[in-house]
Formats: structure tokens, sequence, C-alpha cells
């Protein structure tokens, strides 16, 4: 019988059972920032028990604040001694053994649970610069000598540096004494990263785990039987009464660290909402302002930080996934972890006692394309032995092609699966819970200024249809989530530092380059330097260079009227403008920038301006060869220096890029 094993629970030294768990006992670390890398090491735990191990997943903040405690104990802030929690094993006198999943988020950069750890092994593995890894020369200390690691690198070949976090923790662990079990796996999300990292875990991962630590044991694998009910880890209690408005202090507790935010983000109601294209442009860029002036202590702000958007599912498709499933969606319930096991720190998904509704609603993404391993998990509970052929075969490596035709192109979430492709599945309200991915918070970035702006956050976002093959439209669940709010209605929300901050020093440039909604934290940008040239008219402000780009100057030039009262009260020294359908060829922002080549290198070389560049990943990745070309003829370097160049400056804050794909 296949089961899930409870990713939480530590399985304790007496508890080890060495005939069922014949490899011991296995840690599975993750850096998660969308939740890709949280279920990759869910399926790990899994596929562990029938490999022989008994592994237990655990996310790069929960080990922070296990080495924090170790610290007190020791009285040390982040030491090598602590950082041997690493090496904590199970079994008296052996070696530990851990994997570790680690997305690459933005540019090069860290999850947000990872941070702390990234900073950590930065320090005892003495990488100075994220970009520039050492290569795999001879370790420098021994403080991990009894850790044997794999690590897993979850990322995206349309960024420039492609997996660098699984990379980086790959060279620093074996730089503080660690050893590798595999080489280090590369998954690209921009091809097929599940196909990627099924390949990495079953031929090469789990063989060298097997022959290295199980060697002699017969392994026994179980094929799954479909046709029982898997084990799940959870427990639905049913309970009278009405759902609390407040989430406790101890249901809070209960929450997985990676899901804080279902916890802490607030309620704040929308102020102001308007279309800002033109009726003749078919598609739609809405701005939106929230009132975070009842939520100060929480809500605080810096210009051009993110704005965290938990989303809701429309309510007919959260009402369509009850009646198909037979769930009552005012019924309150609790989640318990199964086999009456106690409830431990950060077990559950989300908070709980809540409504049947809430967690339909606000924590299943019923709408989001579900990976091939979702619809093996749903296969379980179909009925009929059709349903359940359709679902395993598009699950398969053979049934990729199927995969993407029927679900990935046609939009289908999970709501469709349970309600139209297969309506024979019957699931539980626990199992629900388990198979179905959790609802994600989604981030923008904060289009006004903090200083102009205390009292409200505004956001500029375009509405995502797209026409799903076979007909109808597809709407992308936040953006239409926040397209159907109306004014004085709540949006639960969260405030995210992000990688923009302004140079200190107002003398300084400032180049942005902000094309469609990319404008977003430009207006920002524009808004505070705006404030700061009226309110110390004294102080020398430096230039403020704006590239923006669109269709054409009719349909969705947007916020032109600020663009241009910034241009005539001098807050915008330049504004360069690239409408793309203006004329026969294309003009794009990176056009317009090739041609201020000395003046752009000036700027950067001799003024020390800081360049923004925020949008869709292809003008990001085309503007970074723009400015590679001017750094190389202007200041006579060759591309590989012009790169340095620019990563130089994006260590010092001075280039970043928010990008989009
Ligand atoms: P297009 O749609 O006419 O191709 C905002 O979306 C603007 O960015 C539009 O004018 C769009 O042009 C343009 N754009 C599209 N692809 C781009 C790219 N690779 N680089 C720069 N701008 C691009």
């Amino acid at each position: 019988k296949p089961s899930t094993a409870p990713v939480a629970h530590q399985p304790k030294k007496e508890e080890l059972d060495s005939e069922k768990y014949p490899g011991g006992s296995l840690t599975i670390y993750y850096g998660s920032q969308t939740g890709t890398a949280q279920m990759f090491a869910e399926q790990l735990v899994h596929d562990a028990a029938l490999a022989g191990f008994a592994a237990k997943a655990v996310d790069l903040q929960d080990l922070i604040d296990d080495i924090g405690d170790t610290d007190e104990a020791d009285g040390g802030a982040g030491s090598s001694t602590s950082l041997r929690v690493l090496c904590k094993s199970n079994e008296t006198g052996g070696r530990a053994k851990a994997v570790f999943l680690m997305a690459t988020y933005g540019e090069g950069e860290p999850t947000d649970n990872a941070r702390q750890f990234v900073e950590l092994m930065k320090t005892n593995a003495q990488i100075d610069n994220l970009y520039k890894l050492p290569d795999s020369s001879d370790p420098i200390s021994s403080d991990l000598e009894l850790l044997d690691y794999a690590v897993f690198g979850l990322g995206n070949k349309q960024y420039e540096h492609y997996n660098n976090m699984g990379k980086f923790v790959d060279v620093a662990l074996y730089k503080v004494g660690g050893q590798r079990i595999v080489p280090i796996g590369l998954g690209d999300d921009n091809d097929d990263l599940e196909g990627d990292f099924e390949n990495w875990k079953d031929n090469v991962l789990w063989p060298a785990m097997r022959a290295k630590y199980v060697a002699g044991a017969a392994m026994k694998r179980e094929e799954s039987n479909v046709m029982t009910l898997p084990s799940c880890v959870y427990e639905v209690e049913y309970l009278d009464g009405k759902e609390s408005a407040v989430v406790s202090a101890e249901a809070a507790d209960r929450v997985q660290t990676s899901h804080k935010h279902y916890v802490n983000a607030v309620d704040c109601y929308v102020v102001a909402k308007r279309e800002l294209r033109d009726k003749s442009d078919p598609g739609s860029t809405i701005h939106m302002e929230i009132d975070i002036s009842k939520k100060m202590n929480v809500m605080k702000y810096m210009t051009a930080d993110n704005l965290g958007i938990l989303p809701k599912n429309d309510s007919v498709l959260v009402e369509a996934v009850a009646r198909a499933l037979g769930y009552n969606l005012d019924q309150l319930f609790d989640l318990h972890p199964a086999n009456k096991q106690k409830i431990e720190k950060h077990m559950l998904p989300f908070p709980t006692p809540c409504s049947v509704r809430t967690a339909l609603e606000r924590y299943c993404d019923l709408t989001g394309l579900p990976r091939r391993s979702d619809l093996k998990q749903l296969a379980h509970y179909a009925r009929d032995d059709m349903d359940r052929k359709a679902l395993l075969r598009m699950a398969s490596k053979e049934g990729k092609a199927e995969y993407k035709d029927k679900i990935a192109e046609c939009h289908v979430g999970i709501h469709d699966i349970v309600t139209k492709l297969c309506p024979s599945i019957a699931c539980p309200l626990e199992h629900f819970v388990m198979v179905c991915p959790k609802m994600q918070p989604r981030y923008y970035t904060i289009s006004s200024s903090s200083t102009v702006h205390p009292k409200t956050v505004h956001i500029t976002f375009s509405v995502t249809e797209e026409s799903k093959k076979g007909g109808g439209k597809f709407k992308g669940c936040c953006s239409g989530y926040l397209e159907r709010k109306q004014i004085s209605e709540p949006v639960r929300v969260f405030v995210r530092d992000s990688t923009f901050r302004l140079p200190k020093q107002m003398e300084r440039p400032v180049i942005m380059i902000g094309p469609g909604t990319g404008i977003a934290p430009m207006r920002a940008v524009l808004q505070e330097r705006a404030h700061w040239r009226k309110a110390e008219p004294n102080k020398k402000h430096g230039p403020n260079v704006l590239y923006f780009g669109c269709k054409n100057r009719t349909m969705d030039y947007i916020y032109r009227d600020e663009l241009e009262a910034f241009q005539n009260d001098g807050t915008l020294t330049e504004l360069h403008l690239a409408f793309s359908r203006e004329q026969a060829e294309k003009v794009y922002v990176q056009h317009l920038l090739a041609k201020q080549s000395a003046e752009t290198y000036k700027l950067i070389h001799d003024d020390n301006a800081s360049i923004f560049v925020c949008g869709a990943v292809l003008m990001g990745a085309a503007v970074d060869h723009t400015l590679q070309d001017i750094i190389m003829e202007q200041g006579n370097m060759k591309r590989e220096e012009a790169k340095g160049y620019l990563d130089k400056m994006a260590l010092g804050g001075r280039f970043v890029q928010e990008l989009w794909s």
C-alpha cells in the first residue's frame, strides 16, 4: 500500500526500525518560494520509505531556528559549531545524510526561507560573491565531515544565473567538509523541471543511496496498488459551530513555516481602482489603491517593496468542487496528523479550525496547472477505470505529450478534473487537502512611494487572460480575483522586502527601464525622488532617466499624465518612449537605450548611476545584453569583463532587475 510519510515527523533514535529502514535516517532540506521544492521534498520523503530510509522534510528556515537554539546554548552566532547541527544523526555513531532541494529565485537569489541559511554558508565557506563560485577545490574546514549530502537545484534557464543557489550550496557544503553522495542535479522550469527531478532522483540519487547505505539488504520495492485508498497524513475532525475570524496563536503555531503567510496576511480595503488602458485596447491594466492605515503595525513598506496578495478562488468554482466531492461548505473542521500523533509545531498546511469553504477558497489551488505527480495522486481516488487509467497515463513519462495537449494547453485546473474530466473521483476531505496544491501568494511590485503615500499601497497589474486550446478563456487566478474586487472590499495582503533600493545619495542618477506593467516600481521611484526635490530644494538631485515602452500612444501608454507632470516639474530629466507598433519595425526600450550608449556609460561609470529594470524576462535579457554592449563599447572591455562589471553593480545594489516570465 503506498503511503505518504508524515512530513514533520521526526523519527526518534529508539523508534528507528532497522528492518523497515535499513538505510537509516535522511533529512530533506528545502529552499522553496512557490512550493515546488517543498512538494519535491514531500515526494522524496515518500520515496525514501520505499527505498528503506526514514526521511523527514525540513524548511531551511526551521533549520536556522534550530541552529539559533544550539547557538544560544553555545553562546555564538552562526558559528561553525552550530553548523554541525547538520551532522546530527539519528543512528549512534553514523554519518548524517541530507538532500538539499534549492530553488533559485529571481536573479540568482535564495528563496526567502533560505536567505539566512545561505548567509551562514557564505560565512563558513568563505564565499563572498554568489555570482563567482569557486571550483570545487579543497575543503577549507572539516566542520561537516560527518555529513553526506546531495543537492538538486530548481531553476529556470531563462534567467542568467541559472540554478545559482543549487550550485552555491553544493560547493559551499563541500568547502566545509561535507561529502557528496552524487553529483548535483539541475532542473529547468523553462523546459521540464519535474522530468529533470524524476530523472535525477530515480536514476541518480536512489540507486546511489541504495548501493551506499542499504547494501545487501533486499529491498522490496512496493508496487502502488491504486485500488486501495492511500494512507493520509491528516485526519479530519468535524466540529460544531461557526468559523472564528481570528486565528489563535496556538493555531498559528501549528502552521508550516513556509505557509506562514496564511497567518500573517491581513485584510485591507480597496479605496481606488481604475483602468489605465484606453477602451480601444482589448487588454486591461488596472491601478488599485489599498488602505493600510488601520494595519500600520504590520504593513510598513518601503518604496518599491512587494505586496503579497492571497487570492481567493471564484465562489462558482468552489461550489462546483464541493458538489462534485460531496462536501458541506459551511461545515467547520480541524486537521490532525494521522494516527493520533500529537500535533507539533509547523505541522499543518493552513490554519484550522476553518470551514470547508475557507479551505477550498483560500488554501487550495483549484485553477493552477496540476503537475504530473498531482495527477498520479488523484488517480488513487478515481472509481472509474477509464478515469484512473487516463490520469496515470498522463502522469507517466510516456504520456508527456498528452499531458501537454489535454492539461497544460487547455489550462485545466484541479477543479476541471474533479468536476468534469474525471467525475468518478471520490476524495475524502483530508485526502483532498493533502493532494491539492496549496494556494500560493502572488507578489506585485508596489507602485507608490512610501514617503508620499504612507497610508496606502498602490499596485499596477495587467489582467492575465489567455485563450484555451479548444475554446474559452483562462483568467489568471490572482489578477482575476483583483479584477473582481470593488472599492471598499477587503483584500488579504502582506508586505515583502524587495531588492529595489533607491540610492541614499540624492545626487546619484537613476536609470529606469520599465516597459508595460514594468513601470510600477519606476512610478514609485519618481514619486519618491520628486518628493525629496521639493522637500530639500537646496540639495543636489541627480537626473532620472526613464525608458518606457508600449504598443502605441493611444492604447496603452499608461500613467501618461503622471509621467508628463514629472517631466514638467523637472523630476524626469529624460523620457524615452518606445512605441513598438507605431511603425513597421518594432521599436523596443533596448533599441532606444542602445542609441544612448555614451550618455548611459557616463551616468553609470562617472556618476555612479543605479539601473532598475522591471518587466518581462525576454525584455530583461535584451536590456542586459544592450547594457553589456554599451559597457564593452564605451569602456573598451570584452564581453566577460562587461558582464563582470554589471555583476559588480548588482552586488552593490546598483543594478536591479525584477523580471517575470
Ligand atoms: P509588442 O507587444 O508590440 O511586441 C509592453 O508590453 C511593451 O513591451 C510592448 O510595446 C511590447 O511590444 C514590448 N515588448 C515585447 N517583447 C519585448 C522584448 N523582448 N523586449 C522589449 N520590449 C518588448
